[in-house]
């Protein structure tokens, strides 16, 4: 936190004088340059983490932290969006404010059908919303407790949000990072149960009604990993061939396998008090520099949606862009799939990305001789795509995203060390921040002989899933000018059995 602050000081100057110039020449929002037209980002201003997803009365909530003042974090409130189909999304008008508690830092939001908080009237079942207050005169005071969990109220379907009289409900007791609750309903034992990340674990916690909570255990001191703080972790079950297994989410920062933050997991059984994993690996749910504080909708049966920041702590606050700053991914549907021998999260683009889809140009059978030029396939999709590509080979080759400058984003697998990669190194600005410019890896996690890999590609990001989602890498760049281009690249000749491009209408018209 403290390097927020920091972070926030030292750029304060430079960021009013982009806003500025922002302002001197005003370009239609959602047409800004790097403006993603596929992903939610805010109109204007800077976000974070999402917060308090949860889907009712057929409407996707999606909340997320919001500095409305600058394009750096700040002062934390609650952003409100809303979406029918998870792709097209409606901003609405800041959901919280901070208050004499604190700045409203992350967390969750649920349904309580059985109205178990009391807070529901007249029939109407309340939304409840759980977050931390982020207390910022206890931090600057030094002291470890100025982090409390906290509840508010909805009787209007998330428009209006009334603040608990008794908040926090739930007080620090001598942690520093005591932060981002996810609350869920454990029907076995007809309570709630809250996952909070507590510094270098986890600490779970249960309440009947919302408001008293019991603390039940921890994981994780010695599980997974711990080159950074624990934040925004999840807690959800899942099938895999008809057995219930417990899936725990745990966001890292720094620590991630490419450097900054990332999404790790484990998988494990959860009997309402504790959770106990299979085996204590470290797996990533996204290997790729840019996915951050990803967690999944509540309310949603047994789907499990996941959406994460398209961000890093690491220069979240430099990107170069204008008028607003930093985007979240497309949202993800979550499977496990057994991979050898062991029980991994498999991830893909959620189905309803087709609302969006435009044409589709379709190859098969095609040799790739060193290079193949796909730039006039894409020609018409203003930028914003779906590729796909199975391949009954495994052999080096890449794909490669360019302009006209010659700067080009490289997305490719290596046979020799069976790994998948990102490069950004020569994709454009690069050099507001040491850490961005980088290639970043990610291990192949099949035996199978075959591949797969999907891209979804924005104006200036690329999410990857390949092999039926087990590696997947999400990464942002800036070029100086769109990446028109799309070419392979291999050494020899590759055979590529299937190529699908699919164009992606701008979700902001
Ligand atoms: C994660 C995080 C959370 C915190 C929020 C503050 O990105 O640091 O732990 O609640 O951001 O904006």
């Amino acid at each position: 936190m403290k390097t927020k602050c920091g972070i926030l000081m030292l750029i304060t100057f430079i960021t009013v004088t982009c806003v500025c110039k922002a302002q001197d020449s005003p370009k239609k929002t959602y047409q800004e340059q790097y403006r993603p037209q596929v992903h939610f980002s805010p109109k204007a201003h800077w976000v974070n983490d999402p917060n308090g997803m949860v889907y009712f009365n057929h409407t996707y909530h999606l909340f997320f932290q919001y500095y409305p003042k600058d394009i750096i974090w700040g002062p934390m409130h609650w952003g409100h969006a809303v979406s029918k189909d998870l792709i097209n999304w409606k901003e609405l008008p800041i959901a919280l404010y901070p208050d004499s508690l604190g700045y409203i830092f992350s967390g969750s939001a649920v349904v309580d059908s059985n109205n178990t908080s009391g807070f529901g009237k007249n029939g109407k079942i309340p939304l409840v919303a759980i977050f931390t207050h982020h207390d910022p005169k206890g931090e600057k005071a030094g002291t470890e407790v100025f982090q409390n969990q906290s509840i508010v109220y909805s009787l209007d379907n998330g428009t209006t949000w009334t603040k608990y009289s008794s908040n926090p409900v739930l007080k620090n007791p001598g942690i520093k990072d005591f932060r981002d609750p996810k609350v869920m309903w454990y029907a076995r034992q007809k309570k709630w149960v809250m996952t909070l990340a507590t510094q270098d674990h986890i600490s779970f916690y249960s309440a009947t009604d919302l408001k008293s909570w019991k603390k039940e255990s921890e994981f994780g001191i010695k599980e997974g990993a711990h080159g950074g703080v624990w934040e925004c972790p999840d807690l959800f079950s899942l099938k895999l061939n008809g057995k219930t297994y417990w899936v725990l989410i745990v966001n890292i920062n720094p620590g991630g396998p490419n450097g900054g933050s990332a999404t790790q997991y484990f998988v494990g059984n959860f009997d309402g008090n504790k959770f106990t994993p299979i085996d204590t690996n470290t797996r990533w749910l996204d290997y790729g520099p840019d996915e951050y504080a990803g967690i999944t909708w509540s309310n949603t049966g047994s789907r499990k949606i996941f959406l994460g920041w398209m961000s890093n702590w690491q220069y979240a606050n430099q990107v170069p862009t204008q008028t607003w700053r930093n985007a979240m991914t497309i949202p993800r549907d979550l499977k496990l799939q057994q991979s050898k021998g062991e029980i991994l999260l498999a991830s893909k683009p959620v189905e309803e990305l087709k609302n969006i889809h435009t044409k589709t140009v379709v190859l098969k059978q095609l040799q790739v001789n060193k290079t193949i030029d796909l730039s006039s396939k894409i020609s018409g999709f203003k930028g914003q795509y779906v590729l796909k590509l199975n391949l009954a080979q495994l052999k080096d080759y890449s794909i490669k995203l360019s302009n006209k400058n010659g700067e080009e984003l490289l997305i490719g697998y290596e046979a020799g060390k069976d790994q998948y990669y990102i490069d950004r190194t020569k994709a454009g600005k690069i050099d507001f921040q040491k850490n961005f410019a980088g290639r970043f890896t990610a291990p192949r996690l099949t035996a199978a002989k075959s591949s797969d890999i999907t891209l979804v590609v924005d104006k200036a990001s690329v999410e990857i899933f390949t092999d039926g989602g087990l590696t997947t890498m999400t990464a942002v760049y800036f070029p100086n000018s769109d990446f028109n281009n799309l070419t392979v690249i291999t050494e020899g000749k590759l055979n590529i059995n299937n190529m699908r491009i699919t164009g992606l209408k701008s979700i902001w018209k």
